[in-house]
C-alpha cells in the first residue's frame, strides 16, 4: 500500500511517462559469481518487490505502471529457487500489469507511440543504456548533467526528500543496530587489538540482525584520512580510533553514524580538548536545525564554533571568528562539509546533482573544505540528514607550502606540527562525531541520539 501510494503521487507530479531501472546483478569475477545485489534507491522507494533486472514503466496519462520482470525459467528455479509467478507480484504490488522484460521495448513503444519518455541512470550500467536506447536521451550515473531530466528528478526528489513513519521506523531500527555496533566495537578495544578484528566485530553486528554496512566501514586509528578504507592498522595506547559506520536495512534505509574513542584510557588533554569542541560543534549545529534554516548556515555554524575553540587552543591566531571562517581557516583542520541527506542512500539523492541539493541557483563555494558541503537545501519538516564536524591533523594540509603561505597570518602551523608528533609519532589523528536527524517542526531530533557520545559515557565504556 505504502508503495502504491508513493506512485499514485509520483503520477501526478510527472509531465511525461517515466522508466525506472531497478539494475541488475554485477560480477565479482565471473558472471555466475555477483556481488551482493542491491536495487536502485529510486526504484526501492517505489516498489516493493525488486529483483534484479526488474524495471517499470510509469505513465501519468492513465495513471498506469507496468512492471517488467525477467522470465520465469525451469533453471533458474533450479539454481536459484523459485521466484514468485508475475501473478502473485501483481497482486501484492497493486500495479496495472507484469510483463516478461523483453517484452520493455515493444511495449513502450507501442503505448507511447511518440511522446517522449524519462528515464534515470542506475550504476548499473548496462540497464542505464538499455533506459537510454529506450528514452532517447544520453544517461549516465557518474554525471548529474546526465543523470535524467530535471522535472522528473524534481518530481522524485520532492517525495523521497520528506521521510514518512515508515521510513523514519526503517531508519530508527538501522540506529538501533549501528548502536550495538559502536558499543561492540568500543568495549572490544585495547592495545593490540587490529582495526580488522574491531571492524569484523563491527559487520557482524550488522550480519546478526539482517543488515549490511551501508557503506564501505571507516574504523581506524588514522582517523584524519577522512574515507579511510584501509583496517591494516593495529591499536596502540594513546590511539584514538575513528569509527564511521552504519547498518543498511532489509528495505535500504540507513544509518550513518561516527564516534571517536581513546585506546588503553581516558583520552589525553589535546584529546581531551578536540573531543570537547567537537562535541560542541555538533550540538550547535543540530540546535540551529528548524525548518526554513539554510543548511550552509548551518554548516557555518559548526565551523564557528570549531574556529573559535580552535583559537582557545592556539591553532589560530586571535581575530574575528567570522573573519576565520569567511577565509576558511577552520579548514586547515575542518576540511569537510556538516553533512548530507540520508536515507535511503547514504548520501541521500546524491546521483540527482546540485540541481535538486543546491536549489534555486545556489552554487557550491570554490573554497577549500566547504566546497565539500554536499547540500545546501532550505531544511523542511521531515528532511532527515547527518550532522557530522570534526578536527583532524592531516600531514598533507599541515604540510602545504600552499596553505601555509595562505594561512600564514591565521593558522599557528608549528603548534598544528606540534599535533603530528603527539603520541610517541604516530599523531593525534582526528574526531569527528556524526548523527543522523531528522527536521520537526520544533527543531532537530537526533535519530542516533542512543549512541553514547558524552565524553565521560565514552571514557567509562572504553577504560581497559
Ligand atoms: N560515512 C560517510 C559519510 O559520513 O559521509
Ligand atoms: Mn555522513
Ligand atoms: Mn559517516
Amino acid at each position: 500500500m505504502t508503495h502504491t501510494l508513493r506512485r499514485l503521487r509520483l503520477l501526478k507530479l510527472l509531465d511525461r511517462p517515466l522508466l525506472l531501472m531497478a539494475g541488475g546483478l554485477t560480477a565479482r569475477n565471473y558472471p555466475a559469481n555477483p556481488v551482493p545485489y542491491r536495487a536502485d534507491s529510486t526504484f526501492l522507494y517505489f516498489f516493493g518487490h525488486v529483483e534484479p533486472e526488474a524495471a517499470a514503466l510509469l505513465d501519468p496519462a492513465d495513471a498506469s505502471v507496468t512492471l517488467f520482470l525477467p522470465a520465469r525459467t525451469v533453471d533458474d528455479a533450479v539454481w536459484h529457487g523459485a521466484q514468485s509467478t508475475f501473478e502473485q507480484v501483481q497482486e501484492a504490488e497493486g500495479v496495472s500489469q507484469v510483463l516478461p522484460l523483453e517484452q520493455l521495448e515493444t511495449f513502450a513503444q507501442k503505448k507511447l507511440g511518440s511522446r517522449p519518455l524519462d528515464a534515470l541512470a542506475v550504476s548499473d550500467f548496462k540497464a542505464t543504456a538499455r533506459a537510454a536506447r529506450l528514452c532517447g536521451q544520453p544517461l549516465d550515473f557518474d554525471d548529474p548533467a546526465h543523470f535524467g531530466r530535471p522535472q522528473a528528478l524534481q518530481a522524485i526528489a520532492s517525495l523521497r526528500l520528506r521521510k514518512e513513519a515508515a521510513e523514519l521506523e526503517a531508519m530508527a531500527f538501522t540506529a538501533e543496530v549501528t548502536r550495538s555496533a559502536h558499543l561492540t566495537a568500543i568495549e572490544a578495544s585495547r592495545p593490540g587489538v587490529t582495526e580488522q578484528e574491531l571492524t569484523g566485530l563491527v559487520e557482524g553486528t550488522f550480519a546478526r540482525a539482517g543488515c549490511v554496512p551501508a557503506y564501505n566501514t571507516i574504523l581506524s586509528v588514522r582517523g584524519e584520512v577522512l574515507h579511510n578504507h584501509s583496517h591494516r592498522g593495529t591499536l596502540h595506547a594513546g590511539d584514538i580510533v575513528l569509527l564511521d559506520g552504519g547498518a543498511e536495512g532489509p528495505t535500504g534505509y540507513c544509518s550513518d553514524v561516527t564516534r571517536c574513542w581513546p585506546v588503553g584510557g581516558p583520552f589525553t588533554p589535546e584529546g581531551r580538548d578536540v573531543y570537547d569542541l567537537v562535541l560542541a560543534a555538533n550540538l550547535a549545529a543540530v540546535a540551529a536545525v528548524k525548518p526554513g534554516v539554510r543548511y550552509r548556515d548551518v554548516h557555518l555554524t559548526s565551523a564557528r564554533v570549531i574556529a573559535q575553540g580552535l583559537q582557545a587552543m592556539g591553532l589560530l591566531f586571535k581575530g574575528s571568528v567570522d573573519g576565520l571562517v569567511e577565509a576558511g581557516a577552520h579548514a586547515m583542520f575542518y576540511p569537510h562539509g556538516v553533512g548530507h541527506q540520508i536515507g535511503l542512500d547514504v548520501h541521500d539523492l546524491e546521483p540527482f546533482g546540485d540541481q535538486v541539493l543546491y536549489p534555486g541557483g545556489r552554487a557550491r563555494s570554490p573554497q577549500f573544505g566547504t566546497r565539500f558541503l554536499r547540500m545546501d537545501m532550505d531544511l523542511e519538516e521531515g528532511m532527515t540528514f547527518t550532522i557530522e564536524p570534526g578536527v583532524y591533523f592531516v600531514p598533507a594540509i599541515i604540510h602545504s607550502r600552499e596553505f601555509r603561505q595562505q594561512f600564514r597570518a591565521q593558522v599557528d602551523f608549528d603548534k598544528a606540527d606540534h599535533f603530528l608528533q603527539l603520541n610517541s609519532g604516530r599523531g593525534f589523528g582526528g574526531i569527528r562525531l556524526e548523527d543522523d536527524v531528522l527536521c520537526t517542526s520544533s527543531g532537530a531530533r537526533v535519530l542516533t541520539a542512543a549512541i553514547p557520545r558524552a565524553r565521560a559515557d565514552i571514557e567509562a565504556l572504553c577504560v581497559s
